[in-house]
C-alpha cells in the first residue's frame, strides 16, 4: 500500500492539505497517511523546521503532499531555523530538481485574472523551474568590502549537469503537450544563463521533434502578461522559475488555483500549491483549497502513476467552479471547506 506523507506546515497550510487530504480519500486510492510537523510549527515543537522524523517520513514515503511554511514571527530567526529552509532542506535531501508548475484558467475565472478575459482566456502553460541549484543554493554570507561597508552576497552557479538534467525534463513535457519549449535565461548578463544556454542547445540535439526558442527572463516576464497564450512549456532556472511562476499564477486568476510537483530521479515526488502560508488569513477559513486539490491530483499522476483518479480530481475542481462557487481569493465568500465539499459532490 502506498505510503502518503503529509507536512501542513503553518499558516493555511494545515487547513487545505486537509481538504486535499478527503479528496485523496474520496477517491479512493488506497494509500495510507502519516503526517508530520514542518516549517514554523515543527520549530516551536522541537527546535527544528525539518526534524529528522519528518525526513524520515518522507524518505519513506511514496509521495509528500506539502502545505505551506513560513510566518513574519520567524524573520528575524537565523537563516537555518527559519520555516523556509524546512522546504529547502526537502528539496535538496529529496534530490527534486525539477519543479512543474502548471498554470491554466479554469472556465469561469476569466474574471478573476489580473489580466483582461481575452488575453487571460488562452493562458495554458507549465513553468518548469530548476530547484537544487542556482543562486538558491550556491555560497552565501556576509562580509566587510574594502570600503568597510557590510557586503551580503549569494553566489549564482550552475553546472552543466544541473543544467542538461533539468532541460530533459523540459524536453519530455514539450513532448508531452505541443512541442514548443522555450528556455528563459539571462544570457545577454550572466555567464550562469550563457552555459545554461548552451547546454539547452546542446541537449535540443536529442529533441529535434521540440521547437527551441530562448527568451531573456526580463522579455518573458513582459510577454507573459502581454500575451501569455504564446508559451506552451517554458523551462528554467531556480530564481527566475520561482519569480515567472507567481506571475503566471496571477495570470491564471489566483494563486489559489496552481498546484505543483516536484520530481527527482525516481517517481517519488512532493506536491504542494504555490501559495505560501498566508498568515494575515490562516486559521479563518477562507483559503482557497483548490491549488492544494490539485496539487493532490498530480501526485496521484506522478508518483502513484493513478491517472484516471488524477483527471477525476481535476475534472471535479473544474465542474465545482463552473457551478459558481468560489472562495475569497476568486471575488467569492465560500470558505475552504465549502469548496473542499463542492469539490467532492462533483467527483464523477
Ligand atoms: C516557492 C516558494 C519558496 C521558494 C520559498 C518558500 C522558499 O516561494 O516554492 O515558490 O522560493 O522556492
Ligand atoms: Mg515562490
Amino acid at each position: 500500500m502506498a505510503l502518503i506523507a503529509i507536512l501542513p506546515g503553518d499558516g493555511i497550510g494545515p487547513e487545505v492539505t486537509a481538504e486535499a487530504r478527503r479528496v485523496l480519500e474520496a477517491v479512493g486510492c488506497g494509500a495510507r497517511f502519516e503526517e508530520a510537523l514542518v516549517g514554523g510549527a515543527a520549530y516551536l515543537e522541537t527546535g527544528m523546521p525539518l526534524p529528522p522524523d519528518t525526513l524520515a517520513l518522507a524518505k519513506r514515503a511514496d509521495a509528500i503532499l506539502f502545505g505551506a511554511v513560513g510566518a513574519p514571527q520567524y524573520d528575524t530567526l537565523e537563516r537555518a531555523f527559519r520555516p523556509e529552509a524546512a522546504i529547502l532542506g526537502l528539496r535538496k535531501e529529496l534530490g527534486l530538481f525539477a519543479n512543474l508548475r502548471p498554470s491554466k484558467l479554469f472556465a469561469g475565472l476569466e474574471g478573476a485574472s489580473a489580466l483582461r478575459p481575452e488575453i487571460a482566456r488562452d493562458i495554458d502553460l507549465v513553468i518548469v523551474r530548476e530547484l537544487t541549484g542556482d543562486v538558491y543554493f550556491g555560497e552565501k554570507g556576509r562580509k566587510l568590502n574594502d570600503a568597510g561597508h557590510r557586503l551580503g552576497f549569494d553566489i549564482m552557479a550552475y553546472d552543466e549537469a544541473e543544467i542538461a538534467r533539468i532541460a530533459r525534463v523540459g524536453f519530455e513535457t514539450a513532448r508531452t503537450r505541443s512541442r514548443r519549449l522555450v528556455s528563459v535565461d539571462k544570457a545577454n548578463v550572466l555567464e550562469s544563463s550563457q552555459l545554461w544556454r548552451d547546454v539547452v542547445n546542446e541537449v535540443s540535439a536529442d529533441y529535434r521533434d521540440v521547437a527551441l526558442s530562448h527568451m531573456y527572463v526580463d522579455n518573458a516576464a513582459m510577454q507573459l502578461v502581454r500575451n501569455p497564450g504564446q508559451f506552451d512549456v517554458v523551462v528554467t532556472g531556480n530564481l527566475f522559475g520561482d519569480i515567472l511562476s507567481d506571475q503566471a499564477s496571477m495570470c491564471a486568476g489566483s494563486i489559489g488555483m496552481l498546484p505543483s510537483a516536484s520530481l527527482g530521479e525516481g517517481s517519488r515526488g512532493l506536491y504542494e500549491p504555490i501559495h505560501g502560508s498566508a498568515p494575515d488569513i490562516a486559521g479563518q477559513g477562507k483559503a482557497n483549497p483548490c491549488a492544494a486539490i490539485l496539487s493532490a491530483a498530480m501526485l496521484l499522476r506522478h508518483s502513484l502513476d493513478d491517472v484516471p483518479n488524477a483527471e477525476r480530481i481535476e475534472a471535479a475542481v473544474a465542474r465545482a467552479l463552473a457551478s459558481g462557487v468560489r472562495t475569497a481569493d476568486l471575488g467569492g465568500s465560500c470558505s475552504t471547506r465549502e469548496m473542499g465539499d463542492t469539490v467532492l459532490r462533483h467527483l464523477a
